[in-house]
């Protein structure tokens, strides 16, 4: 009885799933933009204003390695099987690629997959956001692809042109848009408009691809050529699972460009024709149909149901012994550089090339011959076992973080008992030669001040909290915090960053002092480095920053030597803007001075316990929350090993906190907190 019941259940769930498909079929779908409600943007791609960025631009973050998404958020039957029919399609879109150099990467793609298909995993540079190298050309990738490509990979013609890709980034049809004769003047990356409409008709199965070069950028009455440029003949039904996704994808690699999309329509018509399924008839009678195809879809169901299972199955229980081997490599890194490469790339690691020296080898900028791409490479002196524990630690950790304030990793190698790796290099150096060089035009302006300590707050933040694993750096200092082009901060990784100083801070850090006035106090005692001493790092640095002055100066002897005494007893005083760097002139906002100054001081506090973590700090200096207590008086540290001499007395006046207008918190001095 049981049993029976669950029969007539599944028959009727089945009845409904087969109803349901059948009405899905029905209707056409389509779908423009703008407006964005119908899409989705997956990972890097985001809505701008009215444009997709595909992949990361110049105000997110970095722009290499990127990969975006657009896709339509609903599921799109394509063809059906149990009818064999086959839907046409159109889409239109128009976008823009701006190169950042000559030599810019990688391109952008109009794609169908598998409704559940997600960007695979190191799916950037050439693989155009749909492959990777373990998954590149296998079948069951599924997807058809037309590729607007802007760089020359081996398997390509040349970095401007059009391709039609099945299951894989290599092309089965391509056409180079530098011999076609209308756009010889223009390339897809220029930074203009490019209309494109890719078309394909179910009934004759050709798919066609429409190019327009649109410099006006207008979004209405475009005239769609008559011709197409790119026309292939192909069965999708071959290819594709009946019920797909369709998106436009982009990536960008160690070289990049901005991509972006400004309009997209698409549409897909149903000719529910079932002439063009090859082994139907139409002849027999209503019922008989109905029952076989109620029939056919039911064992398709099951036969899905099944294979599905058997398949990922399958993938779970047996994969191939190459894909062990690339995964083991991949676990790795980003990239694998040969030896041959990476001394090419410097001349034989010819002095003139030399960076920077450091404690376990040198920094050597590299011109990879590829891609003309400028590198920092770090070559670790042989025989130092604690450049082998780091490269190990480099490569193992480092690599894997992603984030716009840290120095990128882009590849290792260890050949011939080297060991190499390679950086992303940022030409414009370190921070302390901005801040303690004494010429004007090197002196860097607050506000680039102020953003460069909420970037350093914010890779902090990523390394202590956002990342699988907590990370401490445990030698945060100015020398090691790198800026771009832009100035943003980009907080170098351990060893490099060590290494990539001038000579002659290089050799200061050996000395006990200057390393030491970073360190937290109870870092020094016990060696254990924690978040919490990161944090007090952060406090020196952000005094460096705002007093631009080393954390140990040595006119300073009054206080021991110590920045953080000075500070905090000008504070007292209610002269803490005395403190200011006098390099800047008074060109400074003393309000947002203040704030850095007392987040320097908050974060030396002796006590580990009463530091902020880096999180409330950037909230601090982005305003979002007031400043904790502090209380007026230096705490004296509990380590013998700082013991501050200052004994000031307790003031119960208080000049500094009458002073204050804006800062809101009870929290700020030592008579409102009692
Ligand atoms: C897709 O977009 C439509 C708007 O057209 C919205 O109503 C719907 O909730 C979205 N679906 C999903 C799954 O996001
Ligand atoms: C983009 O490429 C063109 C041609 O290769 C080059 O002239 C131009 O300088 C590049 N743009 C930028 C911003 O580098
Ligand atoms: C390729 O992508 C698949 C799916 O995301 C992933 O399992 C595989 O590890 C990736 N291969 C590489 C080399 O990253
Ligand atoms: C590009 O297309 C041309 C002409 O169809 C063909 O000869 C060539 O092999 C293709 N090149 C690549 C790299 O696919
Ligand atoms: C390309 O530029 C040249 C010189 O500016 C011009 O004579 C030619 O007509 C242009 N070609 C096309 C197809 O626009
Ligand atoms: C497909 O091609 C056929 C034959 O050229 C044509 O009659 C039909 O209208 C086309 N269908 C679509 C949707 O364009
Ligand atoms: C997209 O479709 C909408 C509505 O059908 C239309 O108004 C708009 O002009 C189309 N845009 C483009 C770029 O074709
Ligand atoms: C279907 O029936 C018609 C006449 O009713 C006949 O002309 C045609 O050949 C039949 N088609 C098939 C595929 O049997
Ligand atoms: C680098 O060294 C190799 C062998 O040591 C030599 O053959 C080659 O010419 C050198 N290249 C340069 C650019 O010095
Ligand atoms: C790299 O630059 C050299 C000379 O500057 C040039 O000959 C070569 O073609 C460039 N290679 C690439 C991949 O751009
Ligand atoms: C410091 O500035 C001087 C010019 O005043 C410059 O020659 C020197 O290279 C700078 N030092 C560093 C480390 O940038
Ligand atoms: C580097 O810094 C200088 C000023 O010191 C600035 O003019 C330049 O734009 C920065 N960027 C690069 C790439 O040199």
């Amino acid at each position: 009885m049981a049993k029976r019941s669950a029969w007539t259940l599944f028959l009727f769930f089945s009845l409904i799933v087969t109803l349901f498909s059948s009405v899905e079929c029905a209707g056409n779908i389509s779908f423009s933009f703008p407006p964005q409600t119908d899409i989705k943007v997956d990972p890097d791609a985001y809505f701008q204003g009215d444009t997709i960025q595909l992949t990361r631009n110049e105000f997110v973050g970095d722009l290499g390695w990127s990969v975006g998404w657009a896709t339509y958020n609903q599921s799109v039957p394509l063809w059906e099987k149990s009818s064999g029919a086959l839907a046409s399609f159109t889409s239109h879109f128009q976008f823009l690629i701006r190169n950042s150099s000559s030599n810019s990467a990688d391109g952008l793609t109009f794609f169908i997959a598998p409704f559940d298909f997600k960007p695979p995993a190191n799916s950037w540079g050439e693989w155009l956001g749909l492959f990777n190298l373990t998954t590149d050309g296998i079948l069951s990738n599924q997807v058809v692809a037309v590729e607007f490509d802007t760089f020359q990979d081996s398997f390509d013609p040349n970095d401007n042109h059009v391709g039609i890709d099945v299951n894989s980034a290599v092309s089965v049809a391509n056409v180079s848009l530098s011999s076609e004769g209308k756009f010889l003047n223009n390339t897809l990356k220029n930074g203009q408009a490019w209309d494109s409409w890719v078309d394909y008709n179910g009934s004759t199965k050709q798919l066609q691809v429409f190019l327009l070069y649109n410099p006006s950028a207008n979004l209405y009455n475009i005239p769609k050529p008559r011709s197409p440029i790119l026309s292939y003949h192909i069965d999708l039904r071959d290819y594709i699972p009946e019920i797909v996704t369709v998106g436009l994808s982009a990536s960008t690699g160690l070289a990049f460009e901005t991509h972006t999309v400004s309009a997209w329509n698409c549409s897909c018509t149903y000719s529910l024709d079932i002439s063009s399924a090859p082994s139907r008839t139409r002849n027999s009678s209503w019922k008989i149909i109905l029952i076989s195809l109620f029939v056919c879809l039911l064992v398709i169901c099951c036969f899905l149901f099944i294979a599905r299972r058997c398949y990922f199955k399958q993938r779970e229980a047996r994969p191939e012994e190459g894909d062990i081997e690339l995964d083991e490599q991949f676990a790795q890194g980003p990239f694998k550089f040969s030896y041959a490469q990476l001394s090419a790339a410097t001349h034989n690691f010819s002095d003139d090339e030399i960076l920077g020296r450091g404690g376990f080898g040198s920094v050597y900028r590299g011109i990879l011959p590829t891609t003309n791409e400028t590198v920092a490479i770090k070559r670790i002196a042989q025989g130092s076992r604690q450049g082998r524990k780091e490269y190990i630690s480099e490569v193992t950790i480092i690599n894997k973080l992603r984030h716009r304030n840290l120095v990128r990793l882009l590849g290792w190698c260890h050949e011939q008992g080297e060991l190499l790796l390679v950086y992303e290099f940022l030409p414009n150096g370190s921070l302390d030669k901005y801040i303690f060089n004494g010429s004007k035009e090197d002196c860097l302006n607050w506000q680039r001040r102020y953003s460069v300590a909420c970037g350093i707050a914010s890779a902090l933040i990523y390394l202590h909290e956002e990342w699988d694993q907590r990370v401490v750096h445990r030698d945060v200092k100015a020398s090691i915090v790198l800026l771009d082009s832009n100035f943003k901060a980009k907080l170098g990784d351990f060893g490099l960053a060590r290494v990539v100083e001038s000579d002659h801070a290089a050799s200061r850090t050996t000395m006990v002092a200057g390393t030491r006035g970073y360190m937290a106090p109870e870092y020094i005692e016990s060696g254990k480095a924690s978040s919490e001493s990161d944090v007090c790092s952060f406090g020196a640095v952000a005094l460096e920053i705002a007093c631009g002055r080393h954390p140990i100066d040595y006119s300073l002897e009054e206080y021991d030597l110590k920045v953080v005494a000075w500070v905090w007893d000008l504070r007292r005083q209610g002269k803490l803007l005395d403190a200011a760097d006098k390099k800047l002139e008074g060109n400074f906002s003393s309000w947002e001075m203040e704030v850095l100054m007392l987040v320097g001081l908050l974060c030396s506090h002796p006590d580990p316990k009463a530091r902020p973590t880096m999180r409330e700090v950037l909230k601090i200096l982005e305003f979002d929350s007031p400043l904790p207590y502090l209380p007026l008086n230096m705490p004296v540290p509990v380590y013998a090993d700082i013991l501050i001499s200052y004994a000031g007395s307790s003031s119960t006046s208080l000049p500094y906190a009458k002073s204050k207008r804006k800062i809101s918190g009870p929290l700020m001095s030592d008579t409102e907190a009692r």
